[in-house]
């Protein structure tokens, strides 16, 4: 065994090696304007993700060498054109083609922030997986993802793309999620490289708006931004994009300290870094760079390998170098890094090697690959409420929906929805219309055939007329459920979709209304992309279920919730406000020097006088049909000395009705610090599955890496003292024991 581990290190050494041998003799022979020229990526202007700068001579530029990669170029007919035009490029250096590859391609996942409700680490490396090998069998070398970018601000539009506010989940997800694209590495067909974005604190936007700046202390950078992107680098990833905000004054295309001290230089990247959109450019609205030229050299000096669409450095880079404002070793580096990894895909051998018009096509509609997004779907819904409907006994919640019910009124904008179920940044495939499962048609499939469905729409989803209330309140008159299903539209949420109110757009809450007052059981689903505010809803409706946006498979994954096939074990991995005016609300607060003792406490503390400082509903939060109750924690020791180990179990019993998943969660509080610490913070998670009845104990190690943090010294290390540990369903609710560790 160890000399199979010795031989492949060797070999992978000298894979290293010879590639690096022949990116220097490719580089040797390429002139400035053609090192430029991989430094340069076009959009395919078949789809744009952003102004587009159209002047129709793309294909010669890339005939003359002048471009390095190209983006929303798809398929393989598309693709091996370019391709073929860059083989008459006097270099013959292959083009890289990158797309935003963020929850599937054919078949569309559910959004990132859904998936990352399941804690279902391996299925969301699947949903990755699956992407990839979708996306390369269409000539697609490069996916714009993971999205790693922490974020406590729901007004932000891109929440949607990313894990939600955590660092610790934020990482473990980043990790799967980059390992999921990469498969067994590059040289496989369908292995695609992750881009890890964007680099970094985007997510941190003033006010949750768009683009908007970013200014934070360098601690809570290291502490909660960047752990995400350091954990995908570890997992290997292949290159990273810089962000549209400026970080403390300077823009990140044009940081130094981000993009050379922290990622080139500490971590040690050997990947390449990409421009966001246009983002070089935008140094000059930014008020950092002068015109395109200045921005260029001060893109390229702050280690930015790749300009996206910007044309800055195609345009002005090589005056740059021959004014000595650029060193001709920044330019050989960035490109060295760029032909590097188009060795490492295997491109130089083979530039064709990702169009294959026959694994094209047996991707297109891959059975297992939907089979695997409507288990992705149905993990990914979060139940918020379950209560006792009229004429049920106390404790039985209204769901799951029995299959025998008479008549159900399936009422809402999605009730019949088709493409508003798959979310910002999915395809618009032509035969969607057909593939994509309705939510009608999933209950349809579920229902006894002596069972009838009423449909009403009620609503639009930013509808402000009430005109269809009164069918969709004779249809609950009739029935003996309503499902209602309302939410965001597609374009509600994503890049440059802030929204300043949260709430349910349009009359949908007033159609909740006028529903509710009818006396019949009503079922609410909300289809968002974000964390919105429904608090009528929350407070007057049995049962919630978020369904987010979940992709092709939607209707049927949230039907085998709804009638119980599916146990629902959601959890939110986003803290849910009580109105705008509360964001950021987050768990991992810090205790200030006057909390509030009780949700009403206004004695001189940290509170508002209009409103608890709790979030509508906490981070981890979930409910199960079933229910867990939890034992008393277990230590192996409450003082500890320097390496010990700290062993914690609890034992989880499934008290309920039925079998069902629980995401059983850790959360450590360093009591004292030298600098203060949050009230609690994720250290570890464990999802697992119980029958009825049945108990299990589950262990978390602890060690004093666990315990470490940024001191204002900006070192990473752990110090002695008293520390909480808390185990539980949510981040609320918990049982904790006090332990004390010595150096
Ligand atoms: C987005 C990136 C995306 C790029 C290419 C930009 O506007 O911020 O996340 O990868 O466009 O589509």
């Amino acid at each position: 065994m160890l000399l199979l581990v010795c031989y492949q290190v060797q070999h992978a050494i000298a894979q290293i090696s010879k590639i690096d041998q022949r990116v220097d003799s490719v580089l040797k022979r390429m002139t400035l304007e053609e090192k430029i020229g991989q430094m340069n990526q076009y959009n395919g202007d078949w789809a744009a993700t952003g102004p587009i700068t159209k002047d129709g001579d793309k294909q010669n530029q890339i005939r003359k060498g002048m471009v390095g990669s190209m983006l929303n170029v798809t398929g393989v007919n598309h693709t091996r054109t370019l391709q073929e035009i860059a083989m008459q490029s006097r270099m013959k250096i292959p083009l890289l083609f990158g797309q935003d590859v963020i929850h599937g391609y054919r078949t569309t996942f559910p959004i990132p922030l859904a998936e990352a409700a399941s804690w279902d680490i391996e299925a969301i490396e699947r949903s990755a997986r699956i992407a990839a090998v979708e996306v390369a069998a269409a000539g697609i070398h490069w996916t714009f993802a993971p999205m790693v970018d922490i974020s406590r601000d729901p007004r932000w539009g891109r929440v949607m793309e990313g894990a939600g506010e955590d660092p610790y989940l934020g990482s473990i997800i980043a990790k799967a999620r980059v390992k999921g694209f990469q498969g067994k590495g590059f040289g496989n067909t369908d292995a695609v490289m992750a881009c890890v974005k964007h680099f970094v604190a985007y997510g941190a936007a003033v006010g949750g708006r768009d683009y908007n700046s970013v200014d934070m202390s360098l601690r809570t950078l290291y502490e909660l931004y960047l752990p995400p992107f350091k954990a995908a680098f570890d997992a290997g990833a292949a290159t990273f994009m810089n962000s549209f905000n400026d970080l403390n004054g300077i823009p990140a295309t044009g940081n130094s300290f981000l993009q050379r001290d922290i990622l080139k230089n500490k971590w040690k990247f050997t990947g390449f870094i990409v421009s966001d959109w246009g983002s070089v450019g935008e140094m000059v609205n930014h008020g950092y760079a002068k015109d395109n030229a200045h921005a260029a050299m001060l893109a390229a000096n702050a280690g930015s390998d790749m300009d996206m669409e910007s044309r800055s450095y195609i345009k002005h880079l090589a005056q740059q170098v021959k004014e000595g404002k650029v060193k001709m070793s920044v330019i050989d580096d960035a490109v060295r890094r760029i032909l590097k990894k188009k060795f490492e895909m295997g491109l130089f051998d083979d530039p064709f090697k990702f169009c294959n018009e026959a694994r094209e096509k047996e991707q297109w509609n891959n059975a297992a690959h939907l089979l695997a997004a409507r288990d992705m779907a149905k993990k990914s819904i979060v139940l918020l409420k379950n209560e006792s409907p009229l004429g049920r006994g106390a404790g039985v919640g209204l769901l799951p929906i029995s299959k025998q019910t008479k008549t159900i009124a399936v009422v809402g904008p999605f009730a019949k929805a088709v493409k508003d179920h798959l979310g910002f940044w999915s395809y618009d495939w032509a035969d969607d219309t057909a593939r994509i499962k309705t939510l009608w048609g999933g209950i349809q499939k579920k229902l006894s055939a002596d069972s009838k469905m009423i449909y009403a729409k009620g609503c639009g989803i930013t509808d402000t007329s009430k005109a269809g209330f009164s069918e969709a309140v004779n249809a609950a008159m009739n029935a003996d459920v309503v499902v209602v299903t309302v939410g965001e539209e597609r374009a509600m949420s994503g890049e440059a979709k802030s929204r300043s109110s949260i709430q349910l757009p349009g009359v949908q809450e007033e159609l909740i209304k006028a529903l509710v007052a009818t006396g019949k059981p009503v079922v609410v689903l909300i289809s968002a992309g974000r964390p919105l505010i429904f608090n009528w809803t929350a407070d007057h409706v049995p049962a919630i279920l978020y369904t987010w946006w979940l992709g092709t498979e939607a209707g049927d994954a949230i039907a085998d919730v709804l009638f119980g096939d599916y146990n629902p074990s959601g959890k939110l991995p986003m803290s849910f406000p009580r109105t705008e005016g509360q964001i950021p609300v987050y768990y991992n607060y810090y205790n200030t020097g006057r909390p509030a003792k009780t949700e009403n406490d206004l004695n001189y503390v940290s509170a508002y006088i209009d409103l608890p400082n709790s979030p509508k509903f906490p981070f981890g939060y979930g409910l199960s049909y079933t229910r867990f109750d939890y034992g008393q924690l277990q230590l192996n020791k409450t003082t500890l000395k320097g390496n010990e180990q700290l062993n914690v179990s609890v034992t989880v019993t499934n008290s309920g009705q039925y079998a069902g998943e629980e995401v059983v969660q850790l959360y450590i509080r360093d009591m004292v610090g030298s600098v203060v610490r949050p009230v609690k913070e994720l250290k570890g998670f464990k999802k697992i599955m119980l029958q009825a009845g049945e108990s299990k104990t589950i262990s978390f190690s602890i060690t004093t890496n666990d315990l470490r943090f940024y001191n204002d010294q900006l070192k990473f290390d752990w110090e002695a003292g008293e520390f909480e540990i808390m185990v539980g369903t949510d981040s609320r609710d918990v049982k904790t024991k006090t332990i004390s560790w010595t150096k």
